[in-house]
């Protein structure tokens, strides 16, 4: 079965998507231009060859490590996340032997020291993967496992340490530099949250055993016309990605401020994560953008579903299905007759059957909705997906005036932080903190 977009409860005939639909001409130049520029290369690829042949150099040295503890935050973990969860299920099942992949992406100290505690070192590859290189979350990680291989391996202990990082600058490429530690590089212009299809999230994905040219080519194929240096208006017009900026740009305008991404397909749940983080760094710009809300079919149907159909009417829905997931067991046909209607059948078509219900529910309480439906649940469906949820982003960026590749809002936090814990420098941000520690302060217990 094809992959395709079901249109129909869009509720297009009650945006004013002309105007953006008139902009098409202007949409394709940009791409042609950016692209060309080598701005865009999570849809250009650039690196694909270079990276397959770094990564099948890997694949022997990786065998022979049974865990892989990955160190990363933000887009430097959601995609390899993502993918874990969407096809190394297994990980989190019964009796799982092989293979284990763990994600550092927090400041956990019960995980850290779990991982510190119970990881075998012999058997153990860390893998600190930072575009820039001096993310602390990721960094102050990796000085901590740095100490810990030493202490355990000696002088064998950069052997168990593979760095993703920038080609030339950052604290980590300097690591690799001065200790020969093996490394794979992110490549220039290519932003955390568009990064998952380079060694970001392929290195992961091959210690897992997955199909990575399935997911390239799935990329690649959604990639390809928006990648086309002679790119018309005309025929971005007719490309789903475009489609979609068009949707959520009009959706903005009429007050439509979230959007939800609810996934049926129960093991891409955590592309919701990859998609929240996509769309909220890429969109929440200068007081514009939608907030994003990932949901999962079925579970949320007893959960936040309700504010979804019947609360505040400022949500639109990104729906993603598969109509060919397996069917599972079946139900016994000896139920009780209140269950009669599914007796004999398969345990799947109790989910398809209510994501159908859920569909047209929202549709019917006023949420404009676009369907996903994968026609498989494989990897280059997956890599389809991340092309055109990337490239609707970055179009809709596009249409609403903002940039969609950068967030300097986050950087606020991230400087106050650093002066709390008394970093060189940052005079005005101490003396804010400082303001706001000794004001007077509302404070109740409970
Ligand atoms: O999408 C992004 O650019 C961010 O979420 C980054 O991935 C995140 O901040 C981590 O940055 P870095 O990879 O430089 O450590």
């Amino acid at each position: 079965m094809a992959d395709m977009l079901d249109w129909t409860s869009a509720d297009l005939e009650k945006l004013d998507t002309k105007t953006y639909e008139g902009r098409a001409d202007e949409m394709a130049a940009r791409l042609v231009e950016e692209t060309g520029a080598g701005r865009l290369p999570f849809l250009t690829m650039p690196y694909a060859a270079m990276l397959k042949q770094e990564l099948a150099d890997l694949k022997d040295y990786l065998k022979t490590f049974d865990h892989m503890l990955l160190l990363g935050i933000g887009g430097s973990a959601l995609g390899a996340r993502a993918l874990q969860q969407a096809f190394f299920p297994q990980q989190d099942q019964p009796g799982h032997v092989g293979p284990s992949l763990w994600i550092g992406d927090n400041i956990d100290a019960y995980a850290l020291e779990a991982y510190l505690a119970k990881l075998p070192p012999e058997k153990t590859v860390i893998v600190t993967v930072s575009k820039s290189g001096g993310t602390i979350e990721t960094v102050g990680q990796y000085f901590i496992l740095k100490e810990w291989a030493q202490k355990h391996l000696g002088d064998r202990w950069s052997e168990h340490m593979l760095l993703v990082t920038d080609e030339e600058q950052g604290f980590l490429r300097g690591e690799v530099e001065t200790y020969g530690i093996k490394a794979l590089a992110v490549p220039d212009n290519l932003g955390g949250r568009y990064s998952v299809l380079s060694a970001v999230g392929l290195i992961p994905a091959m210690f897992l055993g997955m199909d990575i040219d399935a997911l390239m080519s799935g990329a690649q194929e959604v990639a390809a016309l928006l990648t086309d240096p002679e790119l018309t208006g005309e025929a971005l017009a007719g490309h789903s990605s475009f489609q979609l900026a068009v949707w959520a740009a009009a959706l903005q305008d009429k007050g439509f401020d979230e959007m939800i991404f609810f996934a049926y397909i129960p093991l891409w749940a955590s592309f919701g994560d990859w998609f929240a983080q996509l769309w909220a760094e890429s969109l929440g710009k200068e007081g514009k953008g939608s907030q994003p809300v990932p949901a999962l079919g079925v579970t949320d149907q007893h959960s936040v579903n309700q504010m979804f159909m019947d609360g505040i009417r400022n949500k639109a829905c990104l729906f993603l299905t598969c109509p060919s997931l397996p069917a599972g067991p079946k139900f016994p046909s000896d139920l009780p007759d209140q269950f009669e209607y599914v007796r004999g059948k398969d345990f799947g078509e109790l989910l398809q059957a209510e994501g159908l219900g859920t569909q047209m529910a929202l549709s019917q309480n006023g949420v404009p909705l676009v369907e996903l439906r994968m026609g498989e649940d494989g990897p280059k469906q997956a890599g389809k997906l991340i092309a055109l949820l990337g490239a609707a982003t970055i179009l809709t960026g596009w249409l609403m005036g903002i940039n969609p590749l950068d967030q300097p809002a986050v950087e606020l936090g991230k400087r106050l932080a650093k002066a709390r814990m008394n970093a060189d420098g940052l005079d005005e941000e101490k003396a804010d903190l400082n303001e706001y520690l000794t004001a007077d302060r509302d404070i109740r217990e409970f």
